[in-house]
C-alpha cells in the first residue's frame, strides 16, 4: 500500500461513525486535496464544545459559517455572536461559482446555495429584535463586571443584590440600582448593617458614580424588562432548517466590556432556562462566539468560575458552546480541557511568543508519520484546517 493509500484508508477509518454528521472539508495530502475523502463531525458530539482557532484572515469566520449553516441544514438551530459584522451574509444564498463547483468537485462534496432562515437580535439601536435583561438578571458577578469593579466593591454589589431579593425589592434597569445604592448609603445604612453587617458608604458613594458613567455611555437601553424569550433561540422554520439567529455587536464593539458581559449574560439565561437532556442524538442549540478572547480579557476570579460551571453543565442540556479566537492561548486552561472538537487554522510565527504558542498548539495534537504538525500549522492556506477525530 502506498503511503496515500494507507492515508487515505486511515482518514476514512477515523472519519467513519454511526449517525449523522457535518462535513468540515476534505482531506489534503502532501498540500493536495484528496477526491472524497472527507473530514466529519458527528452531530452527536457537538453538545461537547468545540474551538475555531487561527490566525486573523486564515478563515475561522467563514467555518463558523460553513458549521452553522450545515447544523440549520439538520434541524439544529444556531445563535451567532457577530462582533465585527461579517457574519450577516449567511442571510443570503451563496453563488454557485463555477470556482466553488470546481472546488466542490475535487473534495467530493455536492454543494447548492440555500437560503437561511435568519433572525437578527440587537443590543442597542440596530435593526432586529431588541435583547435586553434586567439588572436583577445579571446577578452581582456580571454586574459588577460590567461596572469594572474590584472584589471589595464586588462584595458590596452582592450584599446589595441579597438586600434587594430578600426584601422584595425588583432591580429592573439602572436607575432602580442607583435608587437602592442612595438609600442604603443615607437612611438605609442602619436597616442593612442590622442584617448584613458593615456597609461602607464610600465604596456604595465609588459604584455610584461607575453607574453614572455607564449611563452616560449610554447603557441604559441594555437594562429594563426582558423583551426576549431565550426558548425562541430554538426554532426550526417551515423547511425543517434550524433558525440561525445573529446577535450584531458591532455598534458596541468599542466596549468589549459591555458586550462580552451581556454575552455571558445570555448563556447564564440561556442555562438557566434549558430543561436537561443529557446527551442527545444531536444538539438542541449550538452558541458560537467570535472573537472569544473578549470574553476572557480582564475576567475576575468570580467570572472565570460562574464561566466554568455554565460550560461544564449546558452540555448536558444539549448545548454546544463553540469558541473562535486566534490562539488556542486567548482561552484559560480550564475551559479549554473542555472543549472536544478542536478546529485549528494556520498560525503565524512573527516574534518567538508566536514560536512558543504554535509549538504549544502543535503538542495538543497526537504525532503521526504523514506530517510534522508544527510546521503544518505554520504552512496552511486560506480555508485549510487541521482537525483530528
Ligand atoms: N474555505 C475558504 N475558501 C475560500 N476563501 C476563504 C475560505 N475561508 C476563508 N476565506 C476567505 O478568506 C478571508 C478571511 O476569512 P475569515 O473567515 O474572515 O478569516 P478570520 O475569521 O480567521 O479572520 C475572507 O475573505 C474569506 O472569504
Ligand atoms: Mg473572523
Amino acid at each position: 500500500m502506498s503511503n496515500k493509500e494507507k492515508f487515505i484508508a486511515e482518514v476514512e477509518a477515523g472519519y467513519t461513525f454511526k449517525g449523522a454528521s457535518i462535513v468540515l472539508g476534505g482531506a489534503m495530502l502532501d498540500a493536495t486535496p484528496l477526491q472524497s475523502v472527507q473530514v466529519k463531525v458527528p452531530l452527536r458530539t457537538l453538545n461537547r464544545h468545540g474551538l475555531i482557532a487561527g490566525a486573523t484572515g486564515t478563515g475561522k469566520t467563514k467555518t463558523l459559517q460553513v458549521i452553522a449553516e450545515q447544523l440549520s441544514g439538520a434541524g439544529v438551530p444556531t445563535l451567532l455572536m457577530d462582533v465585527k459584522g461579517d457574519l450577516s451574509g449567511v442571510a443570503m444564498p451563496g453563488s454557485d461559482h463555477p470556482k466553488i463547483v470546481e472546488r466542490c468537485g475535487h473534495i467530493g462534496i455536492s454543494w447548492h446555495p440555500t437560503g437561511n432562515s435568519v433572525e437578527f437580535l440587537t443590543l442597542s439601536g440596530e435593526k432586529g429584535t431588541r435583547l435586553r435583561a434586567t439588572v436583577s438578571e445579571f446577578g452581582p458577578v456580571l454586574f459588577s463586571r460590567i461596572l469594572g469593579l474590584n472584589d471589595t466593591q464586588g462584595g458590596v454589589i452582592s450584599v446589595v443584590f441579597k438586600f434587594c431579593e430578600d426584601n422584595g425589592l425588583p432591580l429592573l434597569d439602572l436607575k432602580d440600582f442607583k435608587k437602592v445604592l442612595q438609600y442604603l448609603g443615607n437612611e438605609g445604612k442602619e436597616a442593612i448593617e442590622a442584617e448584613y453587617g458593615q456597609f461602607s458608604a464610600a465604596t456604595a458613594g465609588t459604584i455610584l458614580r461607575k453607574v453614572v458613567e455607564l449611563e452616560q455611555q449610554g447603557a441604559s437601553t441594555f437594562f429594563g424588562e426582558l423583551s426576549f424569550d431565550v426558548q425562541d433561540l430554538c426554532r426550526i422554520d417551515e423547511n425543517g432548517r434550524g433558525v440561525i439567529s445573529i446577535v450584531r455587536l458591532t455598534d458596541i464593539q468599542d466596549r468589549p466590556k459591555l458586550f462580552s458581559t451581556f454575552m455571558l449574560q445570555m448563556l447564564a439565561e440561556i442555562y438557566a432556562s434549558f430543561p436537561e437532556e443529557g446527551d442527545p442524538e444531536q444538539p438542541k442549540l449550538c452558541i458560537f462566539i467570535d472573537e472569544a478572547h473578549l470574553v476572557f480579557q480582564e475576567a475576575t476570579d468570580a467570572l472565570m468560575q460562574q464561566l466554568e460551571a455554565i460550560v461544564k453543565l449546558i452540555r448536558s442540556k444539549g448545548i454546544g458552546l463553540f469558541f473562535i479566537t486566534q490562539n488556542p492561548t486567548d482561552i484559560p486552561d480550564s475551559i479549554l480541557a473542555q472543549l472536544g472538537l478542536k478546529v485549528q487554522h494556520a498560525l503565524r510565527a512573527f516574534t518567538a511568543k508566536d514560536r512558543k504558542a504554535i509549538k504549544l498548539a502543535a503538542e495538543n495534537y497526537p504525532i503521526t508519520s504523514y506530517y510534522q504538525t508544527e510546521d503544518l500549522l505554520t504552512q496552511m492556506g486560506i480555508g485549510e484546517l487541521y482537525q483530528r477525530p
